[in-house]
């Protein structure tokens, strides 16, 4: 028997269904690998903050060392080669380039981020850079954070150092990730830094997340080549009510005000939606008409990070939505216990082109954590393949019914600090042995440099 895992048959034809010059790509968020949090002038984040406060990660986990990242980025650039993917998307760490949020910049922190850029172009790899992947200055969060305004200022300032500094070689730029989760991880369930629980501040975050993109989109536009393709990666989800019930078809209308049409709308012009402004009544201050003209700022690109489908009820207990998920049974897990359904990615690619003006689209993270099976120096993992090779496939599927969808990049290059999961879930294509920082590309990650191979027309496929 052999225990190498098999490519699905549809691989090779599924590879080809892409356009030629479609992104092939993994992506990292800088807390979750770099590591080196005192070095080279960094400041604090809300992250270093929350992981150092017992009872918030588990097992008291820390992004410290992390992947050591910061020192193994050449070897990391390495892989990625390894892998024959076209682009790589990170985010920089804002407390790297203001220690302090605002005020002097610390050019060692845009040195090392020029190097790493500069050397991924070398290698033929593009860079695709996030602005802010949750780590706050915790200076920021010590004046009020995401709730207050002057964040979003600090915001479009940090986004100009980043623009003037990388903006003539960097093409792709992605200003936020996941709002949704930094405004309501963070501020109202408090799973997430800074660890605060109240939705009203949640529902201001949200407010000042949107404008801090529009700002930073200001920002760019005045400093980056005029080629640019600057956008923002959202989590939206594709939901379904439980039933046909009308309290479980309203609940699934007001998940998908709070998950998706919040973020949407007023990024696309239409201000927030109604429906959740009468919902949130006075917990949700009205925005002025200037700050809608600014989160609306044209962008060129909508990065969706999909991992599974929501299916809603009504839930009376739930004191801020009235809805909850629920596990259909029936559907496999990952891990995280999250659904795997290939098709609700396409489903959410479809309605997103439907109902926006989205222009160019990318998964900009798909993935899942499974308990890796180490032997003889592999590791074989061939759920992660499997939930791969599915969700490329709904995406193929999704390109044929002309969705403009640009790029892929798996979640995650390398095993990482899963935020409140600590080094508990294993999300890499590359397996990280967090003990001696080694590196093994998992059968995932061979799987996936045949699928790029086989899409570029390549001989790299192998028989299984
Ligand atoms: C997110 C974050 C990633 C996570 C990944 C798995 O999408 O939540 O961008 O940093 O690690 O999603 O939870």
């Amino acid at each position: 028997m052999t225990l190498r895992t098999r490519p699905p048959a549809t691989a090779t034809s599924s590879a080809r269904r892409f356009p030629s010059d479609f992104a092939w790509g993994v992506a990292t968020a800088a807390y979750q690998i770099e590591g080196a949090a005192n070095e080279d002038g960094r400041g604090q984040s809300i992250w270093d903050t929350f992981s150092h406060t017992p009872g918030s990660v588990l097992n008291g986990h820390t992004g410290d060392v992390a992947c050591d990242h910061y020192h193994r980025w050449q070897e990391d650039i390495d892989l990625m080669r390894e892998l024959g993917v076209t682009a790589y998307r990170f985010s920089v760490a804002w407390p790297r380039i203001f220690p302090h949020g605002t005020g002097q910049v610390n050019v060692a922190g845009l040195d090392w981020y020029e190097r790493l850029v500069d050397c991924l172009l070398d290698a033929g790899i593009q860079p695709w850079l996030t602005l802010y992947h949750w780590d706050l200055p915790q200076e920021l969060e010590d004046l009020g954070g995401w709730p207050v305004r002057a964040t979003a200022d600090a915001f479009g300032q940090y986004a100009e150092a980043v623009g003037r500094r990388l903006g003539d070689r960097v093409r792709d730029w992605i200003t936020l990730n996941e709002p949704w989760c930094s405004a309501f991880l963070g501020y109202h369930t408090g799973e997430h830094a800074p660890g605060r629980h109240d939705v009203g501040l949640a529902l201001r975050a949200s407010h000042t997340l949107l404008l801090a993109h529009g700002l930073a989109v200001g920002a760019l536009r005045s400093t980056v080549r005029s080629d640019a393709a600057i956008g923002i990666t959202l989590n939206p989800t594709s939901v379904a009510a439980a039933t046909q019930s009308a309290a479980d078809v309203a609940a699934a209308g007001r998940f998908d005000g709070f998950r998706n049409r919040w973020f949407l709308d007023p990024l696309y012009g239409r201000g927030y939606p109604d429906d959740m402004l009468e919902y949130y009544g006075d917990r949700f201050p009205r925005p002025t008409d200037e700050d809608l003209l600014t989160i609306a700022a044209p962008i060129d690109l909508l990065g969706v990070n999909y991992y599974e489908p929501h299916i809603v009820r009504f839930d009376p207990h739930d004191a801020f939505l009235h809805a909850a998920t629920v596990d259909p049974g029936g559907v496999q897990v990952t891990q995280m216990g999250w659904l795997v359904q290939p098709a609700g990615l396409r489903e959410l690619l479809s309605r997103l082109v439907k109902d926006y003006p989205v222009g160019r689209l990318a998964i900009t993270e798909n993935g899942a954590a499974y308990p890796d099976h180490t032997f003889e120096g592999r590791v074989a993992d061939p759920e992660r393949t499997r939930y791969l090779a599915q969700h490329l496939e709904a995406a193929a599927a999704a390109v044929e019914e002309g969705v403009p969808l640009h790029g892929y990049f798996a979640w995650s290059l390398l095993d990482n600090f899963e935020w409140a999961w600590g080094f508990t879930r294993r999300f890499g294509i590359v397996h990280v042995d967090f003990e001696t920082q080694r590196r093994t590309v998992k059968d995932s990650g061979h799987w996936y440099r045949e699928f790029i191979g086989a899409h570029s027309g390549g001989a790299r496929a192998r028989p299984a």
